[in-house]
């Protein structure tokens, strides 16, 4: 959660970096934003609300400054107000921070730089750290030297980044918090995520746990906890600038959802051929993996996990899910034959690293599935397969999510030894299947009947109930309306109560086992309840409800991918429909890095 971005060079206008860095991270948070600029002394503009706002606040001229840092943030300690927004500074102005994880230990710290006479002015655990800052330079220490002096008191997470009045270079650390940093012709850059500086630069250093780094026009100096000089890997990311963009969409959500069958072709190019008949990860080439398999992983990674798990379950594979966040490794079985994988589409979210790295300590095999090329998943495990699916914006998840349900597919293929002539066919053709459920869907007209609905079930049974889960999911983060997902069969064993004409039941019907999800189409009807039956066989279901969204078949395994996109749509109407905010629903983070 919350967004840092940083620029100091000579190529470009400082305010105007940090402002177009801030929008693009709002999905981080969007409580409140703020920005400082050294220009001699230091300008320090901060305000509760999101960017926008900030934007029209301040003057549209450039500060003069060659150095500047900027945040977004979700509050976590304190509410959103102007006092807890950052930058936040020393009590002489001299030094402004922008923090981005929790310390730990801020408590003790604040009461300490309070008894030494030093002023606070918000709830933050981060103002500690300018204090801290001061303190150091109060007794002589250089920048470089107080930054470290107060990093190294700091207990938790961080990712941080410090400017001095009259001092055109950032200073930054990073532990368990992302931090990239960028190289551009004119200037560097730092930002939690590429996508804030990619127009700029798409030339990237990924800076590691325990490193701290210095940022100035002429470079960036990587160095140890130590102060050793590191040498550093400049990575190039493959991610246009447009695919940051919302491309002419009204939301980001919308274009997210239409870029689908392009996220798909890209997450399959190379890895599945059909003259071949095989599936081929070249990330994985040196995993072996014969014993249990588990799976950690939250949200909407934790239904494309309960997906994997049970396709590796049908090809023979012991195969459990577990909710990252109750993943104990004291109670859970874990050996070093075990293999534990990670879903987590930004791959810096807080329970599901703390899951992967419990597993790691208990001699698990790890393995990310991520969609961010150098995030922390992907460092810290074993082995990572990318899911490829480029830069999503939107809080809620949905291109990532039908990747990971595909990337799921090939690992189980990979995993069992066992390439499906069947599933390599179907996942070929599963791109044009998903473009033809987005040209023909009726899920806006659905939309508009049910948009006044009191709530809305989703039912489906074996690869349909994480769907239904998923499409509750989305429906309610987006739509702030009740929404609950069952497996089809326990409908009757509780939530049936909750039934009445009011409340819409979409019916994932694809599948071998439609008839037993038939008949709890019939006990909901019973009840009055408008059926909307989302399946590949329209004219054979769609007698039994009210509504069909239909879509094609795509094979047992991976029509349920298509029937959550009509799922998706539907909840994107529904939220257009009462004019939600889409791409940043209240209360949420895309990444979320606190536990
Ligand atoms: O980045 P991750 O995949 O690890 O994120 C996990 C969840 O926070 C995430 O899937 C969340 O549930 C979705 N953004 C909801 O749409």
């Amino acid at each position: 959660m919350c967004g840092i971005i940083g620029y100091s060079g000579t190529g470009n206008d400082v305010q105007e970096v940090l402002l177009t860095g801030l929008s693009g991270l709002e999905y981080r948070g969007y409580d409140s934003a703020g920005f400082a600029i050294s220009n001699g002394s230091l300008a320090v503009h901060k305000r509760e609300g999101d960017v926008s706002g900030l934007e029209a606040e301040v003057p549209a001229s450039n500060h003069d400054g060659l150095a500047g840092i900027g945040h977004t943030r979700w509050s976590t300690h304190g509410p959103p107000s102007d006092e807890n927004a950052h930058p936040h500074t020393d009590c002489e102005s001299r030094v402004a921070v922008v923090h981005n994880g929790i310390i730990e230990n801020y408590q003790a710290l604040r009461t300490e730089l309070s008894t030494a006479g030093h002023e606070f002015e918000s709830d933050t655990d981060t103002e500690v750290i300018p204090h801290l800052i001061e303190s150091a330079l109060e007794n002589g220490a250089t920048p470089d030297q107080a930054f470290r002096q107060a990093v190294d008191r700091l207990e938790g997470s961080y990712a941080v980044a410090a400017v001095f009045q009259a001092d055109e270079t950032i200073y930054v650390a990073r532990n368990e918090s992302p931090l990239v940093l960028g190289v551009g012709d004119d200037g560097h850059y730092l930002a939690s995520d590429v996508p804030a500086f990619l127009e700029y630069t798409d030339r990237v250093i990924y800076l590691e746990d325990g490193q701290f780094a210095r940022v100035s026009p002429s470079g960036i100096v990587v160095t140890d906890e130590q102060g050793a000089v590191i040498d550093t890997a400049i990575d190039t990311v493959d991610w246009d600038p447009e695919d940051a963009g919302k491309s002419g969409y009204d939301h980001y959500m919308l274009k997210e959802i239409h870029e689908q069958p392009t996220a798909l072709r890209k997450c399959l190019r190379e890895r599945v051929s059909e003259l071949e008949n095989t599936i081929t990860v070249d990330e994985l080439s040196s995993l072996e993996s014969t014993g249990p398999i588990q799976f950690v992983a939250c949200g909407t990674s934790y239904h494309a996990a309960l997906y994997g798990a049970r396709l590796l379950r049908e090809n023979g594979r012991s195969a459990q899910c577990f909710l990252a966040s109750e993943y104990d490794a004291r109670s859970i079985p874990i050996t070093d034959e075990t293999l534990v994988v990670g879903v987590t589409q930004s791959g810096e979210t807080a329970d599901t690293m703390s899951a992967l790295r419990a597993a790691n300590q208990a001699g698990a095999t790890t393995l990310a599935l991520t969609n961010v090329v150098g995030s922390s998943a992907a460092r810290e495990c074993d082995h990572v397969m990318y899911i490829r699916a480029g830069p999503e914006i939107g809080v809620a998840a949905t291109k990532t999510f039908v990747s990971q349900q595909a990337a799921l597919a090939m690992l189980s293929g990979v995993l069992s030894n066992g390439d499906s002539p069947t599933l390599i066919k179907d996942l070929r053709g599963l791109p044009d299947k998903l473009q033809h459920v987005l040209d023909e869907s009726t899920a806006q007209a659905v939309a508009t009947e049910f948009v006044d609905a009191d709530a809305y079930f989703f039912i489906g049974r074996g690869y349909n109930a994480p769907v239904a889960l998923e499409g509750a999911l989305k429906m309610k983060e987006i739509t702030y309306k009740h929404a609950e997902g069952f497996a089809a069969g326990e409908l009757k064993h509780g939530p049936l109560a909750l039934v009445t004409e009011r409340t819409p039941v979409f019916a994932v019907v694809t599948g071998t086992d439609a008839a037993k999800t038939i008949g709890n189409i019939k006990e909901v009807e019973a009840r009055g309840a408008p059926v909307i039956a989302v399946t590949d066989s329209p004219e054979a279901v769609g007698q039994y409800a009210s509504h069909v969204l239909a879509v094609p078949d795509a094979g047992p395994y991976l029509t349920p991918i298509l029937a959550n996109v009509q799922l998706q749509l539907v909840s994107y109407w529904v939220a257009n429909q009462l004019d939600r905010s889409i791409d940043k629903p209240r209360n949420l983070a895309k990444s979320v890095t606190v536990e």
